[in-house]
């Protein structure tokens, strides 16, 4: 088991398959985005064998494949095939662009659960926050995953002057579909123009929400990161990522391998485990698994600076999220 110096045990990997993506959201992307070259990668066969060794080794029973955008690969289908086999629960996060294209492999494997990244309902303001404009095959993606009967959890960042105005939208939408949304609260990364007056938090979000629908609290997973709720009577569901104003690391059972091989013991931490060298050269890598998860620190990657309103230099010094996977 992956035990670190606080208790938490550690069962949950998120693999970076590519920092690519066909999308730029601003939140996310710098504007010159600079992508890795193609030998820093892991190739499949590199992703492979890290995945087995945590899963029989470390105990691992729930992989995420997250980006850049895991779709985009050329070899993603194998990829999934494969890790398909593993004796664990296999999910994804997409931003939705291919998802109709990977339906009939998601079926044929058991993949139920699909997270979509989709911040603005108005086709022309997510082509701003995107800076491109896949909108409305999105919109369609969604339509077809939901009547072939997956479970869908939308992901939309809440950023205050942008999207703000659209969260009873997105609450409306859960009415007649059995949809799944969930506000996250916008975080900082390098590159993305964070400050905390575009924060909106979890209890403004809540409070908004409150004040036009009556609703009720619905039971959380034990390491889960949202906080869930239902409108009365409503088909779907909603939730709030309260990753700024109220955090959730003392359940936290994520370790995270970005597309370069790197293991991230917290999505905030500075330091990075190389695992790729110790791959191709052909060196045992458990210890330096280990000792990732021995050094974890009690919350977000130790940036106490975090509450400080001059804590925006501190992340600066951080990946963007493309490089990191969310
Ligand atoms: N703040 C909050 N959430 C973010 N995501 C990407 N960048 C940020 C950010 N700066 C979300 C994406 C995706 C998930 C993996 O992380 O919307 O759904
Ligand atoms: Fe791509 Fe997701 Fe980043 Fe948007 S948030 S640019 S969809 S990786």
């Amino acid at each position: 088991m992956l035990k670190d110096s606080f208790g938490r045990v550690h069962d949950y990997l998120r693999i970076s398959l590519t920092d690519k993506c066909n999308l730029r959201c601003h939140y996310c992307m710098p504007e010159n985005v600079c992508f890795l070259p193609q030998k820093s990668l892991l190739t499949k066969d590199e992703i492979l064998e890290v995945a087995e060794v945590f899963v029989s080794d470390f105990g691992v029973n729930k992989i995420r494949l997250t980006g850049g955008e895991p779709l985009m690969r050329k070899d993603t289908e194998e990829i999934i095939e494969s890790l398909s086999k593993l004796p664990v629960e296999l999910v994804i996060t997409t931003n939705g662009v291919l998802l109709d294209q990977f339906f009939p492999l998601f079926k044929k494997i058991g993949l139920q659960s699909i997270n979509v990244s989709l911040d603005s309902l108005n086709p022309i303001k997510n082509r701003q926050i995107t800076r491109r404009n896949y909108f409305e095959r999105v919109e369609q993606n969604l339509r077809i995953g939901l009547d072939l009967g997956f479970n869908i959890k939308v992901n939309m960042v809440v950023m205050r002057g942008i999207n703000d105005d659209e969260i009873q939208n997105f609450v409306n939408w859960t009415k007649d579909e059995p949809i799944h949304v969930r506000f996250i609260e916008f975080m900082p990364f390098d590159g993305n123009n964070w400050n905390w007056d575009k924060v909106v938090s979890f209890k403004e979000i809540l409070d908004e929400i409150e004040g036009v629908h009556s609703i009720r609290k619905l039971e959380d997973k034990p390491n889960g990161t949202s906080k869930a709720y239902q409108v009365e009577g409503y088909e779907g569901t909603f939730a709030v990522i309260s990753s700024i104003t109220l955090p959730f690391c003392g359940g936290c059972n994520r370790i995270r391998l970005t597309a370069d091989g790197r293991l991230k013991s917290c999505l905030f931490s500075q330091y990075e485990t190389d695992l790729l060298s110790p791959l191709r050269e052909g060196i045992d890598f458990r210890s330096f698994v280990k000792q990732c998860v021995q050094e974890k620190s009690a919350e977000r990657g130790g940036l106490v600076e975090f509450y400080h309103r001059n804590a925006k230099s501190e992340y600066e010094k951080g990946r963007c999220m493309t490089s990191i996977g969310g």
